[in-house]
């Protein structure tokens, strides 16, 4: 079988731009799948004027008539499923025959939210600014043996369900944590009736087929590199693998079917929710970030953290993932910039390195260059010739450094503001 899944996936914090990418190249490819991460992603399309923010349905949606998969990797909470496939409907996207979930995916239980929120709550200051959307135990119930599947909604089903609330609820009442769950469950039981409209798959099954009879296949990411549950600055991280590995296991397809792995990166760099951050701006520059760049959260409408592009953190992340080929998000956001800033490397207690180490919180100083910047705006580029000197530079600096290539340039939100190398 020669090699067809390609996996595009984040190489910082998340909110790379992954959802306007995933949508771009969708018509290369025959299955567009996501394979990790839920509702805690907030993955932004915009076109023809029309702004879209999906969550847990794959970007490859609006592309005529691809067929999307949700991969048994994915934690489903079917309270948000329903409101995601409602909005899409009332705006012209059906769904039903192009959207298809494995049985495998595990379900978010509208207790898991509460769980969230109360083991957040019990960290105090050492908390991770989760989404709250029980990502976290979800997970934890995967790998603890206690999950329930979109699977186990086909048979003996309220059992099962009634079994895992009570151990919820016997674990809030530990920590003390006041709850109502009627208003949440109600939703969550209609969420379980949307789910029961889709076609719910064996999705390795269905993905190998496809790869047998020559289709090709993108894996789209969720949450980035530097949130990796492995490899992220643990503990402010998320709860799963979101690096290329995470595509074998989140869809079940084999290592020796990993094409192309585009590794997608913001010209600068942001973070939302707690923990280390070498390159974070507290100044105009940040803020002058964040105004133009809209840094807010899509999900939780929160204030991204800004800062400069870090070559440390990119190398390890192109490094964990095999990248293939880079894509380069929002230097629309530099267009005014004077001098553009990159870190080369960290110094710890003194001692320079360009190695990512063991942790980053604490003593690292990030070691910057200067580059000059293009003062140029570039919004309405659509070809590579009309690239400012100075821009050129910028990218054959980070090719240089991170030795791929990149291959796509975006120059703003819009679908059509996207450059191909
Ligand atoms: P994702 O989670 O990786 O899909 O990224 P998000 O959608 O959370 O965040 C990316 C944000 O930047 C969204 O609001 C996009 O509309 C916007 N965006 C994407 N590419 C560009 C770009 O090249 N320039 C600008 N200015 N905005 C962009
Ligand atoms: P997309 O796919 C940015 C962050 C949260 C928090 C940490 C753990 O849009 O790039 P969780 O709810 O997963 O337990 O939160 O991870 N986080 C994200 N940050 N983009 C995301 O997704 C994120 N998903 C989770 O802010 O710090
Ligand atoms: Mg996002």
């Amino acid at each position: 079988m020669s090699k067809k899944v390609d996996v595009l996936l984040g190489l910082q914090w998340g909110d790379e731009g992954k959802g306007k990418v995933v949508d771009v190249l969708t018509p290369r490819y025959d299955l567009v799948t996501r394979f990790q991460g839920g509702p805690n992603a907030g993955h932004t399309l915009e076109f023809n004027g029309q702004k879209y923010v999906l969550r847990s349905i794959p970007s490859g949606i609006f592309q005529g008539d691809k067929i999307n998969i949700i991969g048994n990797g994915v934690v489903l909470d079917p309270a948000l499923f329903k409101a995601e496939v409602e909005a899409l409907e009332q705006s012209g996207h059906p769904l039903t025959k192009r959207l298809k979930i494995s049985k495998k995916a595990h379900l978010i239980l509208p207790t898991h939210r509460l769980l969230d929120q109360a083991f957040e709550s019990a960290k105090g200051e050492g908390k991770i600014g989760t989404t709250g959307k029980g990502i976290g135990p979800a997970y934890a119930d995967k790998i603890s043996r206690n999950g329930l599947r979109v699977g186990d909604i086909l048979h003996n089903f309220e059992a099962k369900y009634a079994a895992a609330i009570q151990r919820h609820k016997d674990i809030l009442n530990q920590y003390n944590f006041p709850f109502d769950i009627t208003e949440l469950e109600r939703e969550w039981m209609e969420g379980i009736d949307t789910i029961r409209k889709f076609e719910l798959i064996d999705s390795e099954h269905v993905i190998n087929e496809a790869l047998q009879s020559g289709k090709k296949v993108l894996a789209e990411g969720a949450q980035g590199t530097m949130l990796d549950i492995d490899f992220g600055s643990y503990p402010f991280v998320t709860s799963s693998n979101t690096i290329c590995a995470g595509a074998c296991t989140g869809l079940g397809v084999a290592p020796r079917t990993i094409g192309d792995v585009y590794g997608i990166f913001k010209a600068y760099c942001t973070r939302v929710g707690s923990g280390p951050f070498p390159t974070e701006l507290f100044d105009a520059t940040g803020d002058e970030m964040r105004n133009k760049g809209h840094e807010f959260g899509s999900v939780t409408g929160r204030p991204r953290r800004c800062g400069w592009i870090d070559l440390v953190a990119l190398k390890y992340a192109v490094m964990i993932n095999g990248v293939t080929r880079l894509i380069m998000m929002k230097s629309d956001v530099m267009d005014d910039f004077e001098i553009i800033r990159a870190c080369v490397a960290y110094s710890i207690d003194g001692v320079e390195t360009e190695q990512f180490p063991y942790s980053i919180e604490g003593n690292v100083e990030p070691v910057y260059i200067e580059l000059p910047g293009w003062q140029t705006d570039m919004s309405q580029m659509r070809s590579e010739n009309d690239f400012p000197e100075e821009f050129n530079a910028y990218l054959n600096f980070l090719e240089a450094e991170l030795g791929v290539p990149i291959t796509i340039v975006s120059v703003g939100p819009d679908r059509e503001q996207t450059i191909l190398r």
